[in-house]
């Protein structure tokens, strides 16, 4: 016992305040959200988003699904290191999206900061491959393009890169229409054809494809190796595009907050490490304290520290815990298991080749819980500030919204989930907010979004050709 006391107040007295940086209180959590709150509101204005660091981008999906889409579609989804391409059915008779078959093509590390046309023609050569294999080549389907990348739209099948994020850096690619690149580059194949496209961020596929099922489902939020959220925002409120009726899907680019300084008093030393050794350093600040691509730097960040302090792994030297990237974000899920965690962790510290004993096996799962848990209670207070920002629009006491979730932090942590969600509830008092988690978001939803404009285009065109309808 005397020995296991001591091991107590080691962690209390000395393990303990070197995670103290990153527990923030309800009270910083409320301070975060009205800070983000300004921030979308500026993202929002039409002489103040130039320098917004929330994009707040109009995505020109200006409705959710009615449950009267139908059809067949081809989808893609860019966005981490797979590049995906599917057939989706939407069946209205059972309000279903139907995957009807899908490919996956590895996205080469090389290939993700290589040359642009390196780039398209691979993801050109992908789809022909798939319509190929599913004796789709004569017809022309209609195709949505989930690219998860800030994008400046003019209209749904204009979409103009801002940047990279998440690892890529093809040069030459920014400040381009990403579907001229990829009609260009199935032009250069000439062996097949693609139709309309629609371009849409995987929040908004993920809110679209929720949106089926349940059509109050007006928020779209993905906790992944990146995150983000979209949600349907007044059109009075979109300065930057004209008209003033109805509503339209804002894509926040959330993970951009922060990188005009406004997070300096909550990022940590080791935060401002995992800025400053990624490739693209002062951007997307949000973004490296919450999502998959980071928390492992983060934890093997404070382990090093800790270890060098001696209150980890008897302080030895280790060159492990010095290399980049060796802590992956899916140890830290699986250390946090509620009833295998513990073993986990000592199967991870020995693969990594690590010197460790009881109390260490305890302090990383510490270190885990400490940085997971900081990650879900940031998304919290970002959520509650749009659901309280679409509550206040509506004018009402009591806002009931659905938010539509994908990404592998959300989906595959063990208490994530629970942790954000009840801290949402405390943030957002007036909100009743229902999570549904989206299977193949992305990519169904990109169809969605495909059927939905269509619909849009159908009844428009009948308006306009048909004027007596009107009487
Ligand atoms: C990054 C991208 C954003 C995307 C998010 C989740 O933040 O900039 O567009 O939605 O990752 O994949």
């Amino acid at each position: 016992f005397p020995c296991e006391q001591k091991e107590i107040d080691k962690v209390s007295v000395h393990v303990q305040p070197v995670l103290q940086p990153l527990r923030l209180s309800l009270d910083k959590l409320r301070d975060v959200s009205s800070r983000l709150h300004k921030g979308l509101v500026q993202g929002l204005g039409k002489h103040s988003h130039h320098r917004a660091a929330v994009k707040m981008l109009p995505t020109f999906v200006r409705a959710t699904p009615d449950g009267t889409e139908k059809g067949d579609f081809l989808a893609l989804d860019l966005g981490g290191t797979n590049f995906r391409v599917l057939h989706v059915r939407v069946l209205q008779a059972e309000q279903k999206v139907v995957k009807m078959d899908s490919q996956i093509c590895v996205v080469p590390k090389d290939m993700m900061t290589g040359a642009t046309q390196q780039l398209f023609d691979h993801i050109a050569s992908c789809l022909g491959d798939f319509i190929a294999s599913q004796e789709l080549k004569g017809q022309t389907l209609p195709l949505g393009f989930t690219f998860s990348f800030p994008c400046e739209q003019k209209e749904i099948d204009k979409s103009i890169l801002i940047r990279w994020t998440k690892g890529f850096n093809c040069p030459g690619v920014e400040g381009r229409d990403v579907v001229t690149l990829l009609r260009d580059a199935v032009r250069r194949r000439g062996d097949y054809d693609i139709g309309s496209v629609a371009m849409v961020n995987d929040t908004v596929g993920t809110m679209m494809s929720c949106g089926y099922k349940d059509q109050s489902c007006e928020i779209g939020m993905i906790i992944g190796t990146g995150t983000n959220a979209c949600y349907m925002e007044e059109m009075k409120n979109v300065k930057r595009v004209e008209g003033e009726d109805g509503r339209m899907c804002i894509n926040t680019e959330w993970g951009g907050f922060g990188d005009d300084g406004s997070l300096r008093d909550i990022q940590t030393e080791f935060d401002q490490m995992v800025d400053k050794t990624s490739i693209n350093p002062g951007v997307h600040i949000f973004e490296k304290m919450i999502s998959g691509m980071y928390l492992g730097e983060i934890v093997r960040l404070l382990l090093l520290r800790l270890s060098e302090e001696k209150l980890l792994f008897k302080g030895q030297k280790s060159e492990v815990l010095q290399t980049p990237e060796i802590f992956q974000t899916k140890f830290i899920s699986e250390i946090e298991e509620e009833d295998t965690g513990l073993d986990n962790a000592r199967r991870i510290l020995t693969q990594l080749d690590l010197q460790w004993d009881e109390a260490d096996v305890r302090v990383v799962r510490l270190v885990c819980d400490t940085v997971s848990s900081r990650s879900a209670r940031l998304c919290a207070a970002a959520l509650a500030t749009i659901a309280n920002k679409m509550r206040l629009n509506r004018g009402l006491d009591r806002l009931q919204t659905t938010v539509g979730v994908d990404g592998t932090v959300y989906r595959k942590h063990p208490n994530f989930s629970e942790e954000l969600q009840l801290t949402v509830r405390l943030l957002a008092p007036e909100c009743s907010i229902t999570f549904l988690v989206s299977e193949d978001g992305s990519g169904k939803g990109a169809a969605m979004v495909t059927a939905v404009a269509q619909r849009l285009a159908l009844h428009s065109a009948s308006f306009s050709c048909h004027p007596e309808v009107r009487h």
